[in-house]
């Protein structure tokens, strides 16, 4: 019983607000917060030009297939410089450790937690990751709840179904970003 208590406390602990990668995702309460807070700039439409969220938003880059493409990258669109040097930084040269890592990648890419982190501050989060007080996004809105951020990255990801996360072949979400956790977890199971 005493150790069940334990596993039951780990577990709260991974799952609590603080750990933003650790909520769980809901893809239509995404949907609805995409719908209220992104479409006024932004709309997601295919390779067709088929729009299939949102409407005529053009103050913002087109959405479809986002999560996996490199930041600033959608042709046409005037980008800010600070979103362009982001996504031509290596991975392992992301200062905030969020974008995902690994040799798949060459350069950083939109993946789960740097998302996250650019939609409750975009500018704040690419100063953060250039380690450049300066860097500026032209996205002049944030993300206040950091469980509607969750929700929406997760509702972006369904329009990259080929797109995986490095290690989100691990158990569901608890896939840990960093050593420490993923042995933590491995001494719970
Ligand atoms: C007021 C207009 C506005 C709103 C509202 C807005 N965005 Fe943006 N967004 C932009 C602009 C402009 C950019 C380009 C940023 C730059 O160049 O620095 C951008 C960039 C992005 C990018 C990076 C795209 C890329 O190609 O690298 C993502 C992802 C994104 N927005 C998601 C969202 C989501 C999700 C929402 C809703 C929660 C949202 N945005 C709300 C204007 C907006």
């Amino acid at each position: 019983m005493r150790l069940f208590t334990a596993l039951a406390t780990t577990t709260t602990l991974l799952t609590a607000p603080a750990f933003a990668q650790a909520m769980e995702a809901d893809v239509a309460n995404g949907e609805s917060e995409f719908a209220r807070q992104c479409v006024s700039c932004h709309v997601i439409a295919d390779e067709s030009g088929e729009v299939l969220a949102g409407r005529a938003g053009r103050i913002g880059p087109n959405l479809h297939g986002v999560i996996g493409r490199q930041p600033g990258a959608v042709e046409d669109f005037r980008y800010s410089d600070a979103i362009v040097a982001y996504g031509e930084l290596a991975p392992a040269d992301d200062k905030t450790g969020a974008a995902p890592q690994g040799d798949d990648f060459d350069t950083v890419v939109w993946g789960k937690d740097n998302t996250i982190a650019y939609l409750e501050d975009p500018t704040a989060f690419l100063r953060d990751a250039l380690d450049d007080p300066r860097a500026r996004s032209k996205m002049a809105y944030k993300v206040r709840d950091a469980q509607a951020a969750v929700d929406i990255q997760a509702y972006l990801a369904t329009f990259s179904p080929d797109f995986e996360l490095p290690g989100a072949a691990m158990e569901g979400d608890a896939a840990m970003e960093d050593e420490a956790m993923d042995e933590e977890a491995g001494s719970a199971n």
